[in-house]
């Protein structure tokens, strides 16, 4: 579904990322004429709902309107140009932003100049742009996952035009590099590996929204974390819905002709181990049917690789999961956490939960409850079962009462917290490498950060440490955090 009149320019460049920094030249004399007008420079304010993924994204949405002369604001109501980067994960997602849109509109009226764009997976849903179209004409710009690195383009149209530009593809290969990005800490970043999910997981839209596992060359992920860490960057973040399978469409792709300098995701680690000056690198997410046994050495024998793994379970009962099309079951996610401990004792584990799936019963939460037992997760992201139309469980008939899956979902919170809380008092006492993020916003004597298990302690601390590491004794485990103090 697309308005794709607009892009009729005989002077743009038809390659990538030439043709974007051609719009961002062009746009930005706009916006500067704009700016002049309005007697102050305009501003933008990005929202963000959904996935690290989204996250990221945003960052480079931002990189570009900075780049064309708006500055970033955080009152969404004061902004001159609004965006909204949805997620549609959960039905839930949805609703909020039809509620978010009917109070922006207002703050629009008061104020000629505000432009409103939606982006992200719920633009991906033809039902979803339908009802914009017809309901929401006030929005002004609306893409969708595929042609985010487009964006410069699509302002820069949209504000010559006057017009509502609506531009979304059902699918794209390509990968744009090296366009601007605006990262919201200086001192840690995520970085794209892969897009897209092949897994189909009878439940999830992801697939449908975000399109076939596409990973970017090795090269340019090490040349992009290389930049990075010459940028201040000491922990990166990989980002992909399964790092685990990166390079696996490197053999069928024959747009990768050149050989890649490495094909599986141990392999990129190794490589990105190398870099100097990253001292700290997480991953996210891993998929149990792809973590291989190299990883698990690897992350063993790593030096920087941190010790968390969100390894999401989804259910314990083998029959929901195979429901779920998972591709393992109870007993090889339980085979596979003793794997891990084994190799790296101190480890973190964290997971993802559906509570209440089509034809879930008692038996089968129970198994949930039996796995969560005996993994005892450091802490869960727990769901309860959004149908989402066009995934093939929307079709499943459910079983449950509303109220017992509400019912679930508290005994299973219930018992994640329990031993979260009885396990965080083991490193009590122990002397840990923290990466300070922020002065604490209740208690601006403290400062807040992360140990390298993801956890986060607060202690006495000033603003000039942000960004650094710095050795910390544990002095209290209250569950999900702690109270440390700085060793000198
Ligand atoms: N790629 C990641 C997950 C991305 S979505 C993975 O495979 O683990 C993040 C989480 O949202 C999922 O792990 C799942 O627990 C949850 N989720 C996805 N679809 C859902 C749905 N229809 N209802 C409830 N939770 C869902
Ligand atoms: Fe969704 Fe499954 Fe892909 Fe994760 S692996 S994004 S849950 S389909
Ligand atoms: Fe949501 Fe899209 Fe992420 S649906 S969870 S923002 S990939």
């Amino acid at each position: 579904m697309s308005d794709r009149n607009y892009t009729i320019d005989t002077g743009a460049p038809s390659t990538e990322p030439e043709r974007q920094y051609y719009y961002m030249k062009k746009a930005k004399k706009l916006v500067q004429a704009a700016s002049n007008q309005a007697g102050r420079t305009l501003s933008f304010c990005i929202t963000t709902f959904g996935c690290q993924m989204n996250a990221r994204d945003s960052e480079k949405l931002a990189g570009i309107l900075l780049e064309i002369g708006y500055q970033e604001i955080e009152d969404e109501q004061k902004a001159d140009f609004v965006i909204f980067n949805t997620c549609t994960v959960r039905e839930n997602a949805n609703q909020r932003l039809y509620g978010r849109l009917g109070q922006i509109n207002r703050a629009k009226r008061k104020n000629p100049n505000m432009l409103i764009g939606l982006c992200g997976c719920m633009m991906q849903e033809d039902t979803v742009v339908e009802k914009l179209r017809k309901s929401y004409s006030f929005v002004d710009l609306i893409f969708g996952t595929h042609n985010i690195y487009k964006f410069a383009e699509l302002v820069y149209h949209r504000i010559k035009s006057g017009q509502q530009i609506i531009d979304i593809w059902e699918q794209s290969d390509q990968i744009v590099e090296d366009l601007p990005s605006e990262r919201k800490f200086s001192f840690k970043s995520g970085v794209n590996i892969t897009f897209g999910c092949n897994n189909f997981c009878t439940y999830c839209i992801v697939p449908y929204v975000r399109g076939r596992e596409r990973s970017r060359n090795p090269q340019d992920i090490i040349n992009e974390v290389i930049s990075l860490s010459k940028d201040g960057v000491i922990e990166v973040m990989l980002l992909g819905q399964n790092v685990n399978s990166y390079g696996n469409d490197f053999q069928n792709n024959p747009t990768n002709l050149e050989k890649p300098i490495c094909d599986n995701f141990t392999d990129l680690l190794k490589e990105i181990e190398k870099i100097e000056g990253i001292r700290r690198i997480r991953f996210m997410t891993s998929h149990p049917k792809d973590l291989s046994d190299e990883l698990v050495t690897w992350m063993a024998e790593s030096k920087k690789i941190c010790k968390h793994l969100h390894l999401p379970i989804q259910s314990g009962s083998s029959r929901v999961l195979h429901m779920m099309n998972r591709k393992y079951d109870k007993e090889t996610f339980l085979t596979l956490v003793h794997k891990i401990r084994q190799a790296v004792p101190d480890i973190s584990l964290t997971t993802d939960i559906i509570v209440g799936f089509p034809g879930e019963t008692e038996e089968d939460f129970q198994e949930t409850l039996d796995v969560v037992k005996k993994v005892r997760f450091d802490s869960a992201f727990t769901f309860i079962y959004s149908k989402r139309t066009g995934t093939p469980a929307a079709n499943l008939i459910q079983t449950t009462s509303e109220e017992e899956i509400k019912d679930r979902f508290n005994r299973l919170l219930d018992l994640i917290h329990q031993s979260s809380s009885e396990d965080s008092a083991r490193d009590v006492g122990s002397i840990q490498e923290v990466l300070v993020e922020c002065v604490n916003e209740q208690h601006p004597q403290l400062v807040t950060g992360r140990l390298s298990n993801n956890k986060l302690v607060h202690f006495p601390g000033k603003d000039s440490l942000i960004g650094s590491l710095q050795y910390v004794r544990l002095i209290e485990g209250k569950g999900f955090y702690y109270i440390g103090e700085q060793v000198c």
